[in-house]
């Protein structure tokens, strides 16, 4: 099984991701069929895609020709049966296992018995949306990142019941897009949702605990860390009502493992309708009359805030290839490329050296004796290993 430009693929969802997606494989030369149940929003997604593309043209990055054709592999409905001749569906709708298994079953009435059918969920089991189908060993999980015409990561999350021989195809096919592929067990939040986790939990423990404000904890991240955006500010733009969410279904997947706890501060925001930039206050405020803010930390508290929560980074990464939910290299791919992290975590940890982690991690835990600043078995054999092999 592997994918030609001749294939064509079918993407059920024109929101945020589902435009993306389709422009992705529209410029690759695949006939492209963008399904959406709703009109208004197919029309705002033709009209989005027409200048998105047409923009690529004037920028210069693509030509005015390969802008036209790519404009013409697009196709749009409102009826599901206009993807039955696709290769591949990528089903990008409302993040609910209901309804994505009610289409997924519709899609396999519809296509061929060689059709793949995948879903970009972020949250969601592969192997629970697999086990409405038929022939569940089709289905797999493509999760793409905002905006997906942008980001090079993609991460591919084979089922339980996936063919070996899908998984290959979808990698073929994703590196040809000019994407990076990673492969994720599927397991909650998969790679770069679940290492990030602690991006936002310490730094809002850091600031619950009166230790610091966001905007020195933001300032620590990217002068001290190196990071685009500090945890706050990037909060702050995601939207709280997305980002709480996140937090709390992955704290329900792990089954309420402390780790992932919730924070109240977030929540609190939620509730005051404080969504961040799009509702004009979040953890700062956007509004033009809002007083600038000073950071008035000393270097070194700065320093401390990143090495805590970098180390608490490096532990959830260590954490997840103690698991195997990916390989060593993935796990790095990921986070550089899924969030732009300047380094991947396990090199971090090893620059930091892995004793100084463990010690790190070690002295949290004296403090607090919480759970969540327990030491990830593996960061400690590690560090074992590397002093007495050094
Ligand atoms: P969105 O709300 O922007 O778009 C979803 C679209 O699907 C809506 O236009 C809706 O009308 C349409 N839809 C719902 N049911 C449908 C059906 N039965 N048939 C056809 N169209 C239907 O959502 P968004 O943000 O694009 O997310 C889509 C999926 O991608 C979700 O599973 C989400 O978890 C996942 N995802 C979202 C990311 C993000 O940053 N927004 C990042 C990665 C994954």
């Amino acid at each position: 099984m592997s994918f030609t430009a001749d294939h064509i693929i079918g993407v059920i969802g024109a929101g945020t991701m589902g435009r993306g997606i389709a422009q992705i494989a529209a410029l690759h030369g695949h006939r492209t069929v963008l399904v959406e149940r709703d009109e208004d929003t197919l029309l705002a997604a033709r009209e989005q895609l027409d200048h998105f593309i047409q923009r690529l043209s004037a920028k210069g990055k693509i030509s005015d020709q390969d802008a036209v054709a790519a404009f013409g592999n697009l196709h749009f409905s409102t009826d599901l049966s206009a993807v039955k001749d696709a290769g591949l569906i990528i089903e990008a709708i409302v993040e609910s296992l209901e309804v994505k298994q009610s289409v997924f079953k519709q899609l396999e009435e519809i296509v061929s018995k060689e059709c793949i059918l995948a879903s970009n969920t972020s949250s969601l089991s592969i192997t629970s949306i697999a086990r409405a189908l038929e022939a569940p060993d089709r289905c797999i999980g493509l999760h793409f990142f905002n905006p997906a015409p942008l980001m090079k990561l993609v991460e591919i999350i084979p089922a339980l019941q996936t063919a070996e021989a899908c998984t290959m195809a979808c990698t073929d096919l994703i590196t040809a897009w000019g994407k990076v592929p990673v492969v994720a067990k599927d397991t909650p939040a998969f790679i770069v949702n679940r290492i990030a986790r602690p991006f936002y939990s310490e730094a809002i423990r850091i600031y619950e605990e009166g230790m610091a404000e966001p905007i020195d904890i933001d300032r620590a991240m990217t002068q001290k860390g190196g990071f685009r955006m500090g945890p706050f500010a990037l909060m702050d733009y995601i939207g709280h009502d997305v980002n709480y969410k996140v937090t709390e279904t992955v704290f329900e997947a792990f089954f309420y493992d402390s780790r992932f706890v919730p924070s109240f501060s977030q929540k609190r925001l939620v509730e005051a309708g404080y969504l961040g930039r799009k509702s004009g206050k979040g953890f700062y405020d956007y509004r033009e009359d809002a007083e600038p803010l000073i950071s008035t930390a000393s270097d070194q508290h700065l320093q401390d805030i990143a090495d805590r929560i970098i180390v608490m980074l490096i532990n959830a990464a260590y954490d997840a290839l103690h698991y195997g939910v990916a390989s060593r290299d993935d796990i790095e791919l990921a986070m550089t490329k899924g969030v732009n992290y300047p380094k991947g975590l396990l090199a971090w940890a090893a620059d930091i050296g892995l004793q100084e982690c463990v010690d790190h991690l070690d002295e949290l835990y004296d403090f607090y004796h919480e759970d969540r600043y327990r030491c990830c078995a593996r960061l400690r054999a590690d560090a074992v290993n590397s002093s007495t092999s050094s």
